[in-house]
């Protein structure tokens, strides 16, 4: 089948290099020219495990290919993918200016019968809007589709391949057959194509999304609570998680979510409700709590060091918002670091993906470490803010000997805080009893 993916994104690149994967002549399109000329020599624009072997794979056998010509993209396609971002307005809805610019070019330059997909994540209604841009000059039947999508940055070509479930919402007999015969290679196991009606299908995306934001959120709260009462929210993770009606995932606590997804499809959903009239009471709070959660990295530092941070340096492990990925779209090493600048302290950092995507966003403001050991030289604390499994099990006599004080915030709850007891750390992280500094056992005791 021939199919094109307008914008090549997390989403659009993923989505395409997979539909290219399973055999179709797969066209990606994107207004960025550096993009598309780093594609074409296979350069992702992006940090995203397995997706590079596939972009490089099936561009090498001509099932994939890359251009700025949007107008050819849409007139070679049997389906065209809406795949463009859609970032927050001012009062948080979602901006839809580029998925309508997209929908404005389809029905000038088709050239056949199409089905229009909506991958984006956007609002009830949206379907309907684009088909009346692209009803405006559209010289051949088309039928619209709402697919939304369900990956995980870090995981989404795993994720893509092998979904839970494949949600579309179709108008016609015609577009669910298409679309049931490009994702029939997808769902071989048995998981479940839900089809649906188009509203439906734009309202499971920020359903999913609200649901997973909300459970963060209640945890973060629960853990500020356990800190208060002397429990340890690992404990009651693990006390909930096992009951089945609950479930284990998504219920670490943490020092708020970002990324490109929950914050603005928090947000575009509260919004929504209030322009039907109605207030989505627990959502509101679920953006509250995560917003003064993004502070308690900073404020345990401030338990830990004292109030004034003027003068200090300060160790930082993860800018990406969550470990495989170089996203740092509304990330919490953000708001650390913001506060921790503008208190008078300097910051050295380390990711080991995201250093270049930092310094576009934080320039020269901080100074950028290359292993996460040069991070810590002459800091006068270490925090760790995504749980990047290299920083798991570190050389805590290194981590030691290079701090001038032993003080480690940990934000992911990566350590033990018995352990770091032990060891002479002062060590405060989320939702557990902090420890102030002892006198150290050997580190080999706890190796
Ligand atoms: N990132 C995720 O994990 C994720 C997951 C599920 C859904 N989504 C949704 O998918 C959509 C895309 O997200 P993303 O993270 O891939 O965004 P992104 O910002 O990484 O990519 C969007 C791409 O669209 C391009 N673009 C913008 N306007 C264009 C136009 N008129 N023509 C051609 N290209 C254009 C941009 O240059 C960019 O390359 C959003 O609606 C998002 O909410 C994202």
């Amino acid at each position: 089948m021939n199919i094109s993916v307008i914008g090549t994104g997390y989403v659009g690149l993923v989505v395409g290099a997979c539909l290219a994967e399973t055999g179709n002549d797969v066209v990606c399109a994107d207004v960025v020219a550096s993009k598309i000329e780093g594609l074409k020599k296979n350069i992702l624009p992006i940090y995203e495990p397995g997706l590079e072997d596939l972009v490089e794979r099936n561009q090498d056998d001509g099932r994939l290919s890359f251009t700025t010509d949007i107008a050819a993209a849409i007139a070679s396609a049997d389906v065209l993918f809406i795949a463009v971002g859609t970032p927050p307005d001012e009062d948080g809805s979602a901006d839809l200016q580029h998925v309508l610019a997209v929908a404005r070019e389809v029905g000038k330059h088709m050239t056949r019968e199409m089905v229009i997909v909506t991958k984006s994540t956007v609002p009830v209604g949206t379907a309907g809007k684009v088909a009346a841009e692209v009803r405006k000059e559209a010289k051949h039947p088309f039928h619209m589709c709402s697919n939304p999508e369900f990956l995980k940055e870090g995981a989404a070509v795993d994720d893509f391949m092998k979904p839970d479930r494949v949600v579309l919402g179709v108008d016609s007999e015609f577009a669910r057959r298409m679309m049931s015969e490009i994702y029939a290679p997808f769902v071989r196991t048995g998981n479940p194509i839900i089809f649906m009606d188009i509203a439906s299908a734009e309202m499971t995306k920020y359903a999913a999304n609200g649901m997973l934001a909300t459970r963060i959120s209640f945890m973060n709260e629960v853990a500020n609570l356990c800190e208060l009462v002397g429990a340890n929210v690992d404990m009651v993770r693990r006390g909930i998680g096992s009951d089945s009606r609950i479930g284990p995932s998504f219920l670490f606590p943490g020092p708020g979510y970002g990324g490109s997804c929950f914050p603005k499809d928090v947000k575009a959903l509260v919004r929504t409700a209030a322009e039907m009239g109605m207030e989505l009471k627990v959502l509101s709070s679920v953006e509250e709590v995560n917003q003064a959660q993004k502070l308690r990295l900073s404020e345990k530092l401030r338990d830990a060091l004292g109030d004034d941070l003027h003068g200090t340096r300060i160790a930082v492990w993860g800018l990406a918002f969550k470990p495989q990925t170089d996203d740092m779209r509304d990330a919490p090493s953000l708001t650390l670091i913001e506060d921790l600048l503008e208190a008078g302290a300097t910051v050295c950092a380390h990711d080991p993906a995201a250093m270049g995507e930092a310094k576009h966003k934080l320039n020269d403001r901080i100074t950028y470490a290359e292993t996460n050991y040069d991070a810590l030289i002459g800091a006068d604390a270490l925090v760790v803010v995504t749980d990047w499994n290299e920083y798991r099990h570190p050389d805590f006599a290194r981590v030691k000997s290079s701090l001038r004080r032993p003080v480690v915030i940990d934000g992911r709850n990566l350590y033990d805080p018995a352990k770091m007891a032990g060891l002479g750390f002062t060590y405060h992280s989320i939702g557990r009893q902090s420890v102030e500094q002892t006198q150290p056992q050997r580190v080999g005791e706890y190796a």
